[in-house]
Formats: structure tokens, sequence, C-alpha cells
């Protein structure tokens, strides 16, 4: 008898397929990691053939695993903004896929809002001009890579965030279509209607006939005939921090879940209403089910875990990122040491795309302990600095839920209530975002009536954590990565 839902679950470094029974509980899981091209300082590229490849391989080692007839219907989430550009004909790459960390649209970005045009383009989109979204990078294809211009010129063009490309791949060309909080993530889509807007896409220079139908994120979204050798339906879909919000239980205004993979993303519940942002804070659309859109506000950190991968890879500080909990451990405190990871420029709130990362605070004395505590310390003050734009913003959560591959961390998770000086919630299943996309996927296909019904089966938690640093050390840690990040600000080119 069909009882799991089939998750895609497709992130920035690595894509994997996870089967979850409808209590939320795993049955089946693989993974493989992705590529991470560097062209040049700023530019991050995938290969969007081995994201196809992989994706695949993974989900159909699961149908293998669980056996095919047990798939009740597939569920599919996504790094979002990542732009791919693919041939409508056949669902081949044109060129490489453009990664939502890369800053090569930057001085398109200033030009516009040097223009003038930031104020008009966040009232409609909830976002700000920054190269972290997709629009800038799909008119710079168009004007640097003759392959896509040639195709978009024939009409042959599709230029889509990656569930738009996976679904288009898996329906053999039968669906082009995204959903609406990827589309919310382009630059493109008026925020109220969900729909593309004209003038967006002219200010972009993207023809609109290059992007997909814009549809829900639950309900009949597809077929695939690729994964364990029968017919199986998507019905449901989301970019992942969206769907992490939905796996978290995020259901009520004020709401704020915490994903800690590649970045960090919060993500607060903003009810029916597109909320508006004093702070430089995203307004986003969180799922649209049935009739029901909810938004969403957002603090973008773009750099978490793979500032952990960057001490075990390019530094050789780790041999591994969980070894980084017992490093943070053995010391009292980074003995000064202030780390800011700004790898990728700098997210919310600062919103610096030619920021670069420092080292602060470091003397004879900083070991290697001490940077590793600052790279872990980082994660929590950059989630400080979201919570307290939100807070300004009029969004004061009680407790902050947290997810994601860096959370089976303890020691995180306490230094993330000690630097937010609120209590942080863990999950059992700490991949939400996969657990998520198997709540709308089991609302799409009717084996739970609503969002509120898919929840209460399948989302149970493991513990919390209590602040335990005194207000005043508090403050102080506050001060010290302040004064760090302001050094990054006054060392811009
Ligand atoms: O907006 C980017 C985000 O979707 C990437 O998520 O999980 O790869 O950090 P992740």
């Amino acid at each position: 008898m069909a009882d799991l839902i089939l998750v895609i679950d497709e992130g920035t470094t690595s894509t994997r397929a996870v089967a979850f029974d409808l209590q939320g509980r795993v049955a089946a899981e693989a993974g493989r990691p992705l590529t991470q091209v560097y062209p040049r300082s700023g530019w991050v590229e995938h290969d969007a053939a081995e994201i196809w490849d992989r994706t695949l391989a993974c989900a159909n080692e699961v149908a293998a695993d669980v056996g095919a007839e047990r798939i009740l219907s597939i569920g599919i989430t996504n790094q979002r903004e990542t732009v791919v550009f693919w041939e409508k004909t056949d669902g081949s790459p044109l060129a490489p896929a453009i990664v939502w960390q890369d800053r090569r649209t930057a001085r398109i970005c200033a030009d516009l809002r040097a223009a003038g045009h930031e104020a008009a383009v966040q009232a409609q989109t909830g976002l700000l001009l920054d190269p972290y979204f997709s629009a800038t990078k799909i008119g710079w294809a168009l004007e640097n890579w003759p392959a896509v211009k040639a195709a978009a010129d024939a009409n042959r063009l599709a230029a889509g965030t990656v569930d738009a490309y996976l679904r288009f791949r898996l329906s053999g060309g039968d669906t082009f279509e995204t959903d609406a909080s990827n589309a919310a993530r382009t630059l493109l889509m008026d925020l109220k209607s969900a729909e593309w807007d004209e003038e967006l896409c002219r200010l972009f220079g993207v023809p609109p006939s290059v992007l997909p139908f814009i549809g829900a994120c639950s309900g009949a979204l597809g077929e695939t005939r690729l994964i364990g050798g029968r017919t199986l339906s998507i019905t449901g879909a989301a970019g992942d921090q969206q769907a992490a919000a939905m796996g978290q239980d995020c259901l009520r205004p004020g709401a704020v879940k915490s994903t800690y993979g590649t970045g960090a993303f919060l993500l607060a519940n903003a009810g029916a209403s597109v909320p508006v942002s004093e702070q430089r804070l995203l307004s986003t659309l969180g799922w649209k089910v049935d009739l029901e859109t909810i938004y969403a506000l957002e603090g973008s950190i773009f750099v978490a875990g793979s500032a952990v991968d960057w001490l075990r890879d390019q530094m050789g500080l780790l041999a591994s990122a969980a070894e980084s909990e017992g490093l943070a451990r053995s010391v009292d405190d980074t003995s000064g040491v202030v780390f800011v990871p700004a790898f990728a420029g700098l997210g919310a709130p600062q919103w610096e795309p030619e920021a670069r990362g420092v080292i602060t605070g470091l003397s004879g004395a900083s070991g290697k302990a001490h940077v590793v505590r600052a790279c872990l310390e980082a994660v929590g003050n950059q989630t400080a600095d979201v919570l307290e734009a939100m807070a300004a913003d009029g969004v004061e959560p009680g407790v902050l839920k947290i997810d994601g591959g860096m959370v089976k961390n303890d020691w995180l998770c306490q230094d993330l209530a000690d630097a937010t000086g609120i209590e942080v919630e863990r999950p059992n299943v700490v991949e939400t975002t996969a657990l998520g996309a198997a709540m709308l996927a089991a609302i799409g296909c009717g084996a739970y009536a609503s969002p509120r019904e898919a929840a209460s089966a399948m989302r149970t938690v493991d513990r919390r954590f209590s602040p335990i640093l005194p207000d005043e050390a508090r403050r102080e840690r506050r001060a010290g990565w302040k004064r760090a990040v302001d050094q990054v600000m006054a060392g811009l080119p």
C-alpha cells in the first residue's frame, strides 16, 4: 500500500531524496554532493546537467530502497534564486546555472539603485536590488552568453529556478511551471497578484516568454515516469526556506524559524497580507495552498555552514564539520577573536554585495579552537542581527524554531539561545526543509486536509535550549560583533 511521500531536496551543496511516512518519520534517504564552480572571485556556478543526473539518481535510489509501490506522491524543494537556462525542446542545459550566492551582477544592481528604482521594486516584489535574486542573473546571461541569447531569439529558451527545471525534466517537458514561493524570489513577480509583471521584466531585460507559469505549492503539479519505474504525481513544491517554515509549523502570524544550511534564513509568518519592512528585511510569499496565500518576513544570511566547510576545506583547520563542536567547547571563549564570514557579501540587514570576510582580534594567544569557536559564534551573531531587525519591524517571537544540518551541534544550539537571548527549539527531524515539502505533498495528494492537520501529524519537538549567558556578557558580545561588522563596512572598495 502506498504510504510514503518522496521528497526531492535540491540544496546548494548537495541534492538529496528523503522518503517520509505520514507521521513525518524518515523511511529512507540518499544524497549526492554538488560541484561548486568558482570561475572568478564572487562568481558561483553549478552544472545543471549534474543537478539533474544526481537528483534523479538519489530519487531512484530511495524509490528502490523503499519499493516504488509505497510512494504516494512526490514533493520538491530547492535552493532558491539560482537560475537554470535550458532548451524548451528537450530540457538540455544551455549554460551553467548561476547560483544565488553569485555576485556578478552587483554593478547592475548598484546602477539600478542609483537610478532610483529600489523603492518601487521593493514595494512590488518585497525584495531589494541585490545580486542574490534571479532577475539580474537572467538579464546578465542574455547579454553575455550568446547561446542563451540565440535560444531566446528562437523562442527555445527556458529560464527558471531549480524547481521549474526539475519539474520540466521530470515531466519529460510536459510541465513548464514554477510555484509562487520560488517565483517570489526572482524580482519579477508582483507579490500581491503572484503573477509575472511586464514592467519588471522590461526593467531587468527578461522576456516574459522565457519564464514558466506560476502555480500553487500544493495540488496536482505534474507527473513523472522517471522515478521507480511507474507514473507518480508531484503534489508539493516550494522554495527550501518556505518549506522549512511549513515543516516547523510556523503556521501562525509571528512564528519564526531559522534554517542553518549553506546560509541561514529566518522567516516570520506574516499571515495573509504582505508585510512591509523598515529594516531592509525581505517580504516574501510563504506558500500558496488551495485558495490561501501566506506571506513572510525574511532575513537572509548568506554564510553559515559554508564557513565551517571553508575552515575544513580551504584552511585545513578541521577534519570534519562535526569536529567544530568539540573545538568550540574546548575553550571558554574566543579570546577576543571575531569572525565575520562575509564571503558572498553581507545579506540582511546590511545588504552589501561588495563586503568580504574578516577575522579580527587575533593575538599570539589565538589558537585554532578560538577561530573555530568564532566561526560558530558568527552564526549566532548574525541570527541576533536579524532578530533585532525583526523586533524593530514589530516581530518578537518568544521562541526561535531552528533546523538544518548544523543544529545537530548542541553547542551551537545553546550558543544561538545565548546570542539571541531567547529560547530556541529543535525538532526531531532537523531536515525540516524536506519535511515541509512532504507536508505540502501530503496536502496536495489529499492525505491531509490542511497545513494545520499535516503539521500536527508530522512535526515533533526534540528539545529546547534556554539562554544562560548573563545579559551584560551578551551586550559585550553584541558590541564586539558590531565593531567587527563596522570594520567590514569601512573596508569596502
Ligand atoms: O535563498 C537561498 C537558499 O534557498 C539556499 O538554501 O539550504 O542551500 O542554504 P541552502
